[in-house]
């Protein structure tokens, strides 16, 4: 298997083997870095991380993971660079490859970051577009096989809006890895058609399925992981919100809806979440729509269901696996 001098884009640019070698290489580290083992082997590489959204836990994975690589790491915040205002993508790929060996960008189109892959000519990383969020879903299926023992046979359900970056990228990770797969949400915010197009043959030769659903009834009892995200994402319109929590009130993770699974069903979230009034724009949100939790209740959300902080600290295993794979041979030559 030869990941050298790959993009990581999205997942279906990665055959089921590769993303099951990307999985067992997070392990691998997770486990050094947990006996404290020295795992500097890229003390000559830089790379670059650029973003034009804010992020916590994508920021700081890449960060501290290009650190026990060895790595010097250059951090490009939202409004620093030239890169889309005075400058192209095509003229800051080319610029940004004569001075690092990796660059992760997290922006708006997907577009952008396959176009940044095409001029660059080192590994170019998804750290998040409108429409996939790769590195999360692979932490998200670390975080399950952990937790389960094997991913064989589980059913996750996304709750919530079904067709955002998230959504999209568990639906494609989910076909690959023989996960049945249920997106459940309003009409109004079902997946596109393209993307399930992609998705269901896929699932099909792995043998699970895909659902697609406004009806939370249809997964009483047979969801083994429950995935919910935030009603709006960054980049969306913030006039937005009233008519998003009108639809997506209905939808919200809380203990009855838990209490219709199994007993052992998880919570998964990519965070950062709404589920309190700690943060300006819940207190804001609160303030126009009465509303002081969102996408997943408190009680869930501190529940023993939930495992999302085992999740976050996924992110970092495996974005350090996926620059590692992306980055190892390079040094060899
Ligand atoms: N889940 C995730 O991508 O978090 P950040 O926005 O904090 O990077
Ligand atoms: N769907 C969310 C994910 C954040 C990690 C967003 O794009 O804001």
């Amino acid at each position: 298997m030869d990941f050298t001098g790959r993009d990581f884009l999205k997942i279906l640019d990665f055959s089921e083997d590769e993303l099951r070698y990307m999985l067992a290489t997070a392990k691998k580290f997770k486990q050094l870095k947990k006996e404290g083992r020295n795992h500097k082997y890229f003390p000559d590489k830089n790379i670059v991380i650029v973003f034009e959204k804010t992020s916590t836990r994508t920021r700081c994975s890449f960060e501290v993971a290009g650190y026990d690589l060895g790595m010097g790491v250059t951090y490009l915040d939202p409004t620093g660079s030239q890169m889309g205002h005075k400058e192209s993508i095509a003229d800051t790929a080319r610029v940004l490859s004569r001075f690092y060996d990796g660059i992760e960008y997290r922006g708006f189109d997907q577009k952008i970051v396959e176009d940044l892959a095409k001029y660059a000519d080192v590994p170019v990383w998804n750290g998040l577009t409108d429409q996939c969020h790769p590195t999360q879903v692979l932490a998200d299926f670390m975080t399950l096989e952990e937790h389960f023992g094997s991913l064989k046979g589980l059913t996750l359900a996304f709750v919530g809006d079904a067709r955002n970056n998230v959504a999209n990228s568990l639906m494609a990770m989910s076909a690959k890895m023989g996960v049945n797969y249920i997106a459940c949400g309003p009409k109004e915010l079902r997946p596109s058609d393209e993307v399930i197009a992609q998705c269901l043959p896929i699932a099909e030769k792995n043998g699970c399925t895909i659902t697609v659903t406004d009806d939370l009834k249809e997964l009483d009892g047979k969801v083994d992981a429950i995935y919910a995200d935030v009603w709006l994402s960054m980049g969306e319109d913030k006039e937005k919100w009233g008519q998003r929590i009108e639809l997506l009130r209905p939808y919200q993770v809380d203990m009855n809806l838990m209490r219709r699974m199994k007993p052992t069903t998880v919570f998964l979230h990519a965070l950062p979440s709404f589920h309190d009034l700690n943060t300006s724009v819940a207190r804001d949100v609160y303030e126009k729509f009465g509303l002081n939790e969102m996408e997943v209740t408190n009680e869930v959300f501190e529940s023993e269901h939930s495992i999302v902080f085992d999740e976050a600290e996924n992110r970092m295993h495996t974005i350090k696996a996926v620059m590692f794979l992306t980055l190892y041979k390079r040094e060899e030559k």
